[in-house]
C-alpha cells in the first residue's frame, strides 16, 4: 500500500513538472513581444498557481493600438463588455480546450500557470485565443516515385512549413479562427492563404483548386488540441490550437500542390520532419506527434 501511494505521488509530481516544463518555456521570462516590457521572473516551481508566490508582481500590459480592432475585445470592466466566460459568446468561442478556466477578480486565469505578465498583451481576446494548424505531409520520394530511406532504412516524412513574417521562424501554416468559423475550415483556409497562391487566384482557378483538393482536405485527423506555449501568452490571455494532419500516403495528390508563400508568410517549402526540429511556438511538439503516428502506422 505504501509502495503504491508513493508510486501514485511520484507519477502526479512527474506529470505536473512535465506539463510545466514543456508548456511554459517560451512564454515565460524575457521581454514580451513587440514591447520593452520585462516579464516578472517565474521559476519552474512557481508556474503552477497552487504554489504560493507572495512576491509575484507581474507588469500589467495591454497593447493600446489593438483597442477598437474588429478582432479584439474591449478592456475588462467597461459597460460595453459583458463577456460570457467559458461559453460561446455570440460568434466568439471563449471555451477552452483545456476545460473550464478560473476567473479571478474579473479576469480569466491562464490554465497552465504564471507567465510573468498580466493584461491581454498583444492578443485580441481575453482568455483563450483560438487558432488552427494544418500539418500537410507526404513521404519523401525521388522523381521516379521511389521512397527515400534514412540511415535506419525508414521512410522520411516531409511537411509543408512556412517562414513567418513576424518572427522569421519556420512554422506550420496556421492562423486564427475567425468568429463563427469552423476550426477545420480555418486550417484549410490558412493553408491556402499562406502556403499556396490562393489569394491571387482567379475565381476559376479557385474552383479548380477546390475540385482537385476537396477529398484530400476532407480527411484531416486531429493530432493536437489544446494550449500552445506562445510568446504572446499572458496570465489572462493565451493561445490554443487544434492541429490537423492531412497526409498523402502515395504522394499523388500533394504532387499537384503549387507552393507559394502568401499572406503573412515570407517563405514556404517541404521540410524533412525529424524529432530534433525546432519550430515556432509548440509546432515542433505537434510535428513530433504526427511523425510518431505516421511511423507507427507503417508497422
Ligand atoms: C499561428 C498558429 C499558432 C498559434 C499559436 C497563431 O498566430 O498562426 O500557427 O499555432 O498562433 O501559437
Amino acid at each position: 500500500m505504501i509502495k503504491l501511494t508513493f508510486y501514485v505521488l511520484f507519477c502526479v509530481v512527474m506529470t505536473k513538472s512535465f506539463t510545466m516544463l514543456t508548456t511554459h518555456l517560451k512564454c515565460r521570462g524575457g521581454i514580451y513581444p513587440r514591447s520593452k516590457i520585462e516579464r516578472f521572473p517565474v521559476p519552474d516551481d512557481k508556474v503552477d498557481w497552487s504554489s504560493e508566490y507572495k512576491q509575484y508582481q507581474p507588469p500589467d500590459y495591454t497593447e493600446s493600438s489593438i483597442n477598437g480592432k474588429p478582432w479584439a475585445d474591449p478592456n475588462i470592466g467597461g459597460s460595453n463588455f459583458q463577456p460570457k466566460w467559458n461559453d460561446v459568446d455570440g460568434k466568439v468561442s471563449r471555451v477552452s480546450h483545456m476545460g473550464p478556466y478560473r476567473i479571478t477578480n474579473g479576469y480569466p486565469q491562464n490554465p497552465i500557470g504564471r507567465t510573468g505578465i498580466c493584461g491581454r498583451g498583444i492578443l485580441g481576446r481575453w482568455g483563450p485565443n483560438h487558432a488552427a494548424d494544418p500539418v500537410v505531409t507526404r513521404w519523401k520520394r525521388l522523381e521516379s516515385g521511389k521512397m527515400v530511406l534514412d540511415r535506419d532504412n525508414k521512410p522520411i516524412l516531409q511537411f509543408v512549413a512556412i517562414k513567418r513574417g513576424d518572427t522569421g521562424e519556420w512554422a506550420l501554416p496556421g492562423g486564427m479562427v475567425d468568429p463563427g468559423e469552423k476550426v477545420t475550415a480555418t486550417a484549410i483556409r490558412e493553408f491556402q492563404e499562406e502556403a499556396t497562391n490562393f489569394l491571387v487566384m482567379s475565381d476559376e482557378e479557385k474552383e479548380e483548386w477546390a475540385q482537385k483538393f476537396h477529398e484530400f482536405f476532407k480527411e484531416g485527423e486531429i493530432v493536437y488540441k489544446g494550449y500552445v506555449d506562445d510568446r504572446r501568452n499572458t496570465d489572462n490571455a493565451w493561445m490554443e490550437t487544434v492541429a490537423y494532419n492531412f497526409h498523402d500516403d502515395n504522394g499523388s495528390i500533394v504532387g499537384a500542390l503549387k507552393l507559394h508563400a502568401g499572406d503573412d508568410a515570407v517563405g514556404v517549402r517541404w521540410v524533412d520532419a525529424t524529432p530534433y526540429i525546432s519550430l515556432y511556438a509548440s509546432h515542433d511538439t505537434i510535428l513530433k506527434e504526427v511523425l510518431k503516428q505516421r511511423i507507427d502506422s507503417l508497422r
